[in-house]
């Protein structure tokens, strides 16, 4: 998979992609990143990338020619005629950037992504050259740069070869939510396999005692079914507590129903 970044900050890059996973996959080939700097498609003197906003107000807007030169440097499809690439530009107002997201982009071929700043981007760019905007989060960055990052960190780990163990990114938070039709993955129910769009449970090492806090004692008796019980509670437990809409549309077994009619029940206030 293929990477290309348009920024008027390339050199942001270098600290966030060089690290753990992330540098492991760029280094095995499983995944190329190329950082575009935007001022390198202008043709003026001053290499002038935004200008001032129609109507007025504050702050500066990014130029929608570089931005278009940037990307028809790239020969991809026209808007319309794209498979496997997909030109994105990372904005506050676009659609949020979820693991169902990531997992979408890892399964293409290249993805362009493009880093606004100032107040924003002519709006040209997303109408007639990007396939979608796509916002990291309710908040406002000052630029793209970061946003570009997170999601190249997400979908390089979901790329096969990328994690030691295929299975790791399942069984991690929002991990892919697999339909409960009764069918069993190494002897346990399908859905209880990877974490079925919950939230993680804890995960202790050691010391087994810290600052007077043991690690649970089950997870040292080797009751591997238990185990799997027990975090999956911890799971329901904490997607209960901090993230309740996630239990709309996670993967419930019957079990996991009653553990959590068991835990609702328990946090309701007890009666005078
Ligand atoms: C200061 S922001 C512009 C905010 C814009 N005027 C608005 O109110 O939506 C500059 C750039 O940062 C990036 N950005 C800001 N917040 C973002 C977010 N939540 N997700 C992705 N990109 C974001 C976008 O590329 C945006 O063009």
């Amino acid at each position: 998979m293929r990477f290309d970044l348009v920024t008027i900050f390339p050199e942001f890059f270098t600290g966030p992609l060089d690290f753990g996973v992330l540098r492991r996959a760029r280094e095995r080939g499983l995944v190329e990143v190329q950082t575009m700097d935007l001022r390198s498609f202008t043709y003026d003197r001053h290499r002038t990338v935004d200008d001032r906003p129609y109507g007025g107000g504050e702050g500066m807007v990014l130029k929608a020619e570089p931005i278009f030169a940037a990307v028809e440097s790239l020969a991809l499809p026209a808007k319309g005629e794209r498979t496997g690439d997909r030109v994105l530009l990372l904005s506050a107002q676009g659609r949020p950037f979820t693991q169902a997201v990531a997992q979408e982009l890892a399964a293409l071929d290249r993805v362009v992504l493009l880093c606004g700043r100032y107040e924003g981007v002519d709006e040209r760019v997303s109408e007639l050259l990007c396939d979608g905007e796509i916002s990291i989060g309710d908040y406002v960055l000052s630029g793209g740069e970061i946003g570009a990052a997170v999601i190249v960190d997400a979908v390089v780990r979901l790329l096969p070869g990328v994690l030691g163990n295929p299975d790791s990114a399942r069984y991690e938070s929002f991990g892919a939510a697999e339909r409960h039709d009764g069918a069993k993955v190494d002897g346990v129910p399908r859905s209880t396999y990877g974490s079925g769009g919950l939230l993680d449970y804890p995960h202790y090492t050691r010391p087994e005692s810290f600052r007077g806090v043991s690690v649970p004692e089950l997870l040292s008796g080797g009751d591997h079914d238990a185990i799997r019980r027990w975090r999956r509670r911890k799971s329901l437990e904490k997607t209960l507590r901090n993230r309740p809409e996630l239990l709309a549309v996670a993967d419930l077994s019957p079990e996991d129903q009653s553990v959590l009619a068991e835990l609702r029940r328990a946090a309701e206030p007890v009666p005078e």
